[in-house]
């Protein structure tokens, strides 16, 4: 399935990035993030004649940058939405700021919700006239099948954006538009320095493109894509073991990795 124009948040690098690079180059790529330097780059290397390749520098966790995205989007007539920019916190919640709570549940969740709803009406509408598919990614998580204490607030902020996805998925059913929740586990980016991880977990798990690739690769095809046999295995004892229990004995492992927001 070939796209004719897809609005990518967290473009500026890791998985966002990988998704800018994989699409053919018959997509037209509206990118979004806060640092300007890294999308410029990526515009630069990406454009070709013919094909629309720019960005929008936005925040999504305040309503001035979410439309501005927004309105960015709904003139470049977008087909694929893919709601990527997230962020997550090692620590307790009794130490962390509350600014920082706060900031994940605005970009991994209300960011989320509010591109999805503003920009699904033109792309039904698009596909229906057209005769198109067109289609959403939200990437979740595989800690979306489980509570992950010392990263409570970030794992509930991904198990929103799997239900979201996968209610969306039904209520579109039988409509031209796809969804997908896609759930990478550990992925080399700069995420787990950010989150301020004790442990190099990157190295344990994917690439960003091959988590960008296998998303468009099930993206019309299923609506739960959790990246990689180890996390399929995980999300599997997520789905068979008591909540209470299972986050008894992930707390004995994050317990003593966390390490407090700085
Ligand atoms: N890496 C993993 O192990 C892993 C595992 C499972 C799920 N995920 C999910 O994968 C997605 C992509 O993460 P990644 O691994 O690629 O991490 P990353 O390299 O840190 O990229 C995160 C992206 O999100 C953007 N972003 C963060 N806060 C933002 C804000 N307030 N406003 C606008 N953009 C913002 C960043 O843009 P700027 O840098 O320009 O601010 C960046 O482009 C996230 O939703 C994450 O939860 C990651």
């Amino acid at each position: 399935m070939t796209y004719r124009a897809a609005l990518i948040t967290g473009a500026s690098s890791g998985i966002g990035e990988a998704f800018a690079r994989a699409l053919p180059s018959e997509t037209d790529l509206l990118l979004t993030g806060r640092q300007e330097l890294p999308l410029e780059k990526l515009v630069a290397e990406l454009s070709r004649a013919g094909r629309r390749v720019t960005y929008t520098v936005a925040d999504l966790a305040c309503h001035e940058g979410l439309n501005r995205v927004i309105t960015a989007a709904e003139e470049f007539d977008i087909d694929l939405l893919i709601n990527n920019a997230g962020l997550g916190y090692f620590g307790e919640i009794a130490v962390n700021p509350s600014k920082a709570e706060a900031e994940m549940v605005l970009v991994n969740v209300v960011a989320t919700t509010a591109l999805s709803s503003a920009l699904l009406p033109g792309m039904l509408r698009r596909a229906e006239m057209l005769g198109q598919r067109a289609g959403i990614i939200i990437v979740a998580s595989v800690v979306s099948f489980f509570p992950l204490p010392w990263m409570t607030t970030y794992a509930a902020t991904k198990a929103f954006d799997l239900m979201y996805a996968l209610g969306l998925a039904e209520e579109l059913r039988g409509r031209p538009v796809d969804v997908l929740a896609l759930c990478p586990g550990s992925t080399a980016s700069r995420f787990a320095e950010r989150a301020g991880s004790p442990t190099r977990l990157a190295l344990l798990g994917h690439t960003s493109a091959q988590v960008a690739s296998a998303g468009l690769a099930a993206l019309g095809r299923r609506h739960v894509l959790v990246v990689g046999l180890g996390n399929r295995v995980i999300t599997m004892i997520g789905r068979v073991l008591p909540p209470t229990l299972f986050a008894r004995i992930v707390g004995l492992f994050t317990r003593r990795a966390r390490r407090p927001y700085s």
